[in-house]
């Protein structure tokens, strides 16, 4: 059962699918205070909270203060409130009773969950108005599904986005991007992309292309196509002020700009240096800057990922005044330099993305003009909406591929998200995994980190370990940045076959993932599921942080401790140990329920699959588009085991034709054997 209050004059952030009507009674458990700012219950002590997204911790939020507030962090450190996404979702949960909260407001929300009082979640509003929904009925598995079916079906990228992806902070010339290109082909490990970060540009201005290192862009696309790899641009939210400019030019004269206080466009700097940022919450400006998207699409680009969208800002005219303020009143209070430097750190560490900047700009919004800080959190996701409109105009029988760093949950619908800038840290590949059940529950299904990190120097047992956790996650993307080791695969001559077997499986794998992705997309179900969603009653798997189910049929473990040579593993069932030496080859073997201590090389990628389950394994490819479903090979796990399959054409939006849906039975034996999908 979902039922709606209201409070205030909540803005309609477009997040929810559907009319509800406004409940009056509100659930004797629920507090609300200060006219609907303040929501508090107790937790009991068996309670489990997920959900909230893109958010540091662990996958059970309880013990920490999170903020809803789209912010570009480069740490992701234990410690961090925000990071890009505003997910406002979460799920109490307990052998008794599940209950989902979703708090619709675009701007700050805290949620304090059991931080101030261990026995405590309390979420706190700033805004003029917000809107409450309140999911009550089953256990983990059926609430997460009606808040899906509320926010309304996720994002469904191309089939070759499921792909592996080759990215770096940046590659620079037409030649670069053929190098890299043909450098995995002469190591045989398979690719499906090559992403340009920012220098393809022209001055970082976007939908520019830099004519001297990209002399012909769509000449380069089309050569990478024929061998498989298609090239993903970056897209930034700030438009670089400049005379001459048509997207500066025309932005202006029609208005399409956020706004200083006056009416005139708010600028801000970034890495063109002063931009202005499209008004993407005012829905004629929006439809403007996606129009603009077709400058690379008729180029033979298929997909972007949008980025610097919270939206990040380095620094302002007015921080730089003050900061000149400060500069002044040092050199007139005649301080000794050393004292005037430390005096004028501290504002320059505080330049960017700064409060009073964010309070200092509006918007025309379909409710009137807003205050930017009111409304802060829709700005990210409405760029990627920007974008997913003008696609669906665009080329509206056509899947293109679309990622963001920001996000709200509405915007689950137009894209999906990376995680933004990890680091080559073990405990970000961690954090990889345990945020992905609650970026599912948000609506985010196409989501993955940058694999191996982005920041600081990775080292080649990281980025093994790393990849072994991206063959199974939609977005399977390596990015590093400017300046740290290089991260493609090919560069690493001891690993290099380890790493194109970690490959070539996932595009074994791909039948089951991209199964998987599309039936939880389709039916408003989780992709990856916390084994205490599935074993609710068992108090040993409710606690585990550090597994996942991926789909219905396998559950996975990454090792993810340096110079470990495995770790323990929880079984909350009987299972079958599958191990993958090659992509070729794996053994298999049968364990109890239980704690076991589970040896992984480093160049092997396990998994366990469940009793009466199956893999559909096809034969793989170089790229997606190679693999084809005609002949699999069913990994299964006892008698009987059978399995649900789907396969398209993986680029059309025809998703829920009947002949997309098969179904595949194990042998009575169990043992592997081929089959073809329809006999
Ligand atoms: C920040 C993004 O998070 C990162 O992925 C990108 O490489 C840099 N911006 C440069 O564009």
């Amino acid at each position: 059962m979902i039922r709606k209050y209201s409070y205030g004059v909540p803005y309609d952030t477009e997040a929810v699918v559907g009319a509800y009507e406004i409940g009056m009674d509100l659930p004797s458990w629920l507090t609300v205070e200060e006219e609907g700012r303040r929501f508090s219950c107790l937790l009991a002590e068996e309670e489990q909270v997920f959900g909230l997204g893109e958010q540091v911790r662990g996958m059970n939020k309880r013990g920490w203060r999170y903020v809803s507030w789209c912010s570009d962090d480069p740490y992701h450190l234990e410690t961090a409130r925000s990071l890009y996404g505003a997910h406002n979702f979460l799920m109490i949960t307990s052998p008794d009773r599940t209950v989902g909260l979703f708090v619709e407001d675009p701007g700050r929300v805290t949620f304090d969950v059991g931080y101030t009082r261990r026995d405590r979640l309390t979420i706190e509003t700033e805004g003029d108005g917000t809107a409450l929904y309140l999911i009550e009925g089953g256990g983990p598995l059926e609430v997460a599904k009606m808040f899906r079916q509320l926010i309304g079906r996720s994002y469904i990228p191309p089939r070759w986005a499921f792909g592996y992806g080759q990215s770096r902070w940046s590659y620079f010339s037409a030649g670069e991007v053929k190098a890299v290109a043909e450098e995995y082909r002469k190591a045989g490990i398979p690719l499906d992309m090559i992403y340009l970060d920012i220098d393809y540009m022209e001055s970082y201005k976007d939908f520019t292309v830099n004519g001297e290192t990209f002399p012909d862009l769509g000449a380069l696309a089309a050569e990478l196509k024929e061998q498989g790899v298609r090239l993903v641009p970056i897209i930034d939210a700030g438009v670089k002020v400049e005379e001459g400019y048509p997207v500066y030019e025309e932005g202006v004269q029609k208005g399409y700009f956020c706004e200083n206080e006056d009416g005139t466009p708010f600028t801000g700097a970034v890495w063109p240096g002063w931009v202005h940022f499209p008004d993407v919450l005012n829905p004629a400006a929006r439809a403007w800057f996606g129009d603009w998207y077709r400058v690379l699409l008729d180029r033979g680009i298929e997909g972007f990922w949008n980025d610097m969208n919270e939206p990040a800002i380095f620094y302002s005219r007015a921080r730089l005044d003050a900061l000149e303020g400060e500069r002044r009143d040092a050199v007139a209070a005649g301080k000794p330099a050393r004292e005037a430097l430390a005096s004028l750190q501290e504002p320059v560490k505080q330049l960017s993305n700064r409060l009073e900047d964010y309070r200092s700009f509006w918007h025309n919004t379909p409710a009137g003009r807003l205050r930017h800080d009111k409304v802060h959190n829709l700005y990210g996701g409405s760029m990627t909406r920007a974008a997913g409109e003008a696609f669906v105009r665009y080329a509206p029988d056509k899947r293109l591929l679309l990622f963001s760093r920001s996000s709200y949950i509405g915007s689950h619908r137009y894209g999906g998200i990376w995680t933004g800038d990890n680091y080559s840290w073990w405990s970000h590949l961690l954090l990889n995994l345990k945020m992905m059940p609650g970026l599912n529950l948000c609506g985010f299904l196409y989501t993955g980190a940058d694999l191996c990190g982005f920041g600081g120097d990775t080292t080649e047992d990281l980025m093994l370990r790393w990849m072994a956790l991206g063959v199974f996650l939609p977005l399977m993307r390596n990015h590093s940045a400017m300046g740290t080791r290089r991260q493609e695969l090919y560069r690493y001559p001891e690993s290099r076959k380890a790493f194109g077997e970690m490959v070539k499986l996932r595009y074994r794998l791909l039948p089951y993932l991209y199964s998987e992705f599309m039936k939880a997309a389709l039916r408003d179900e989780l992709y990856a599921r916390p084994l205490a969603f599935l074993f609710p009653e068992d108090p040993m798997a409710r606690e585990v942080e550090d597994q996942l189910f991926i789909g219905e049929s396998i559950m996975i473990a990454p090792v993810y401790t340096q110079n470990a040579g495995g770790r323990y593993v929880y079984l909350p069932e009987r299972m079958k140990l599958v191990r993958f030496r090659t992509a070729e080859t794996w053994e298999e073997e049968v364990l109890d329920k239980g704690h076991h201590y589970i040896p992984v090389a480093l160049d092997e990628v396990v998994f366990f699959l469940r009793e009466g389950h199956l893999v559909p394994l096809s034969d793989g490819g170089g790229c997606v588009e190679a693999v084809t479903a005609d002949r699999l090979t069913l990994l299964a796990f006892g008698e009987g085991a059978a399995y649900e399959f789907y396969w398209d054409d993986g680029v059309g939006v025809d998703y829920e034709a009947p002949e997309h849906f098969k179904w595949l039975h194990a042998g009575t034996s169990g043992e592997v054997f081929h089959e073809y999908p329809g006999d």
